[in-house]
């Protein structure tokens, strides 16, 4: 999957864009906009579709960040963890901070709490610009903000040799561009766009729409500058009511992008009413790495910074889970008064096997199965959680 990037400086005004573009595909190119856009539309109603279903579940009830397929898990721990903090623990927590953040909803649903303090932490930079510009910010963006920044997009162009990937030349000139314009500005209500464009290109170039597989990537895929213009304005709207719903002023919002480990090492919570929740990226359940994830940090990275990143982290298998969960639960418990450690049946270890290996670094408070959850997509998938406090 890597290739190779190379960047020209120069500003081509929109008419020598144009030119470009139209020489791509000099023949086809009205023919296939049309047919993507087709494409995409069908997309988009599959999506809400989806989420139309999911919501419709125990514990469904969304925490208001339904980012399409993030993966997002607030959509049924968000009341649960309320419950559980309220009813079993009798507590509420002074502050909440989250590694891996992943979609963020857990955090946002912990936002309109009313946590006094939030911490949100992912390796993956699509999650850091939703924390930014969703969970930290508290502006929306304007019409006409989102106007100019399109076409002031034009400005930036990026001549992209990564033939593996399945988007045209135009479209990632187009990311390109924006990108540049806002890492500019470097403002945090921007990142609502960097987050939109990481939902886009999550999207339309992973398992709900598509695959990760290059192999099996098709041309009727592929799509075109308008539905990406169309995309972004749609998701901005959708956006901005996210970042009026979250309230504010009683939170405040910390936003990280590192490993764990840095991650927990930099901060200093106080130990009473702090809770950490983690859902890592385990292991497949045969104990294989979870490759999808390396996928999202390298690559989708890489598209948006225009560079390769490669974070300095080391991926679990069966072979080396053991050592570093137990390293990590030891260090967050000596900052954290609770850990919770959320896993999937889906996933290595079970929760049999991962209650016997945490006795050795924490005590076990709890832990729940929520089975009646992902019915849509497996029913024998089961959801676990296990509570731990320090030894
Ligand atoms: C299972 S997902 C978390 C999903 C999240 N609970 C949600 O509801 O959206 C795992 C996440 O781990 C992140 N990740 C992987 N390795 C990491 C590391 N070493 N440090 C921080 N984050 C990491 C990935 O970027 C991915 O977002």
């Amino acid at each position: 999957m890597k290739g190779e990037i190379q960047t020209r400086e120069e500003n081509l005004n929109d008419d020598e864009i144009h030119s470009i573009i139209k020489n791509l595909n000099p023949k086809e190119y009205k023919e296939k906009v049309k047919k993507l856009l087709n494409i995409h539309q069908k997309l988009v109603e599959k999506e809400e579709g989806f989420h139309k279903t999911r919501f419709e579940l125990k514990y469904g009830v969304s925490s208001g960040l339904s980012v399409g397929y993030f993966g997002s898990q607030g959509r049924f721990y968000v009341p649960f963890l309320k419950e559980y903090f309220e009813k079993v623990l009798k507590f509420k927590p002074t502050y909440f901070a989250e590694t891996p953040a992943g979609s963020n909803s857990i955090s946002y649903g912990m936002i309109q709490y009313d946590i006094p303090i939030v911490a949100t932490n992912d390796i993956s930079f699509w999650s850091y610009c939703i924390s930014r510009g969703i969970l930290k910010n508290d502006e929306i963006l304007t019409d006409d903000e989102v106007s100019t920044i399109l076409k002031q997009s034009c400005n930036g162009y990026l001549v992209n040799k990564r033939e593996d990937l399945p988007m045209p030349l135009e479209v990632k000139q187009n990311i390109d561009g924006v990108v540049r314009f806002i890492k500019e500005k470097n403002i945090d209500k921007y990142y609502t766009i960097l987050a939109i464009l990481g939902k886009f290109m999550l999207s339309n170039l992973t398992f709900r729409s598509m695959t990760w597989d290059k192999n099996r990537m098709k041309d009727s895929n592929f799509c075109s500058v308008s539905v990406l213009h169309n995309y972004i304005k749609k998701w901005v709207k959708k956006f901005n009511v996210l970042i009026q719903d979250k309230g504010k002023d009683v939170t405040t919002v910390l936003s990280y992008q590192k490993d764990h480990k840095e991650f927990i090492n930099s901060i200093s919570p106080p130990s009473k009413g702090s809770v950490l929740y983690c859902d890592f990226d385990w292991p497949w359940s045969d104990g294989r790495e979870t490759e999808v994830y390396t996928w999202y940090i390298e690559d989708i990275s890489s598209i948006i910074f225009g560079d390769k990143i490669q974070p300095n982290i080391s991926y679990w298998t069966k072979h080396n889970i053991k050592k570093e969960l137990l390293g990590i639960i030891k260090l967050s418990l000596e900052k954290f008064e609770y850990m919770f450690l959320s896993t999937q049946s889906s996933n290595y270890p079970h929760i049999e096997v991962l209650k016997e290996w945490v006795t050795e670094v924490a005590k076990i408070v709890d832990y729940c199965f929520i089975d009646t959850l992902s019915l849509v997509a497996n029913k024998n998938f089961r959801e676990e959680l296990l509570i731990l406090k320090r030894k």
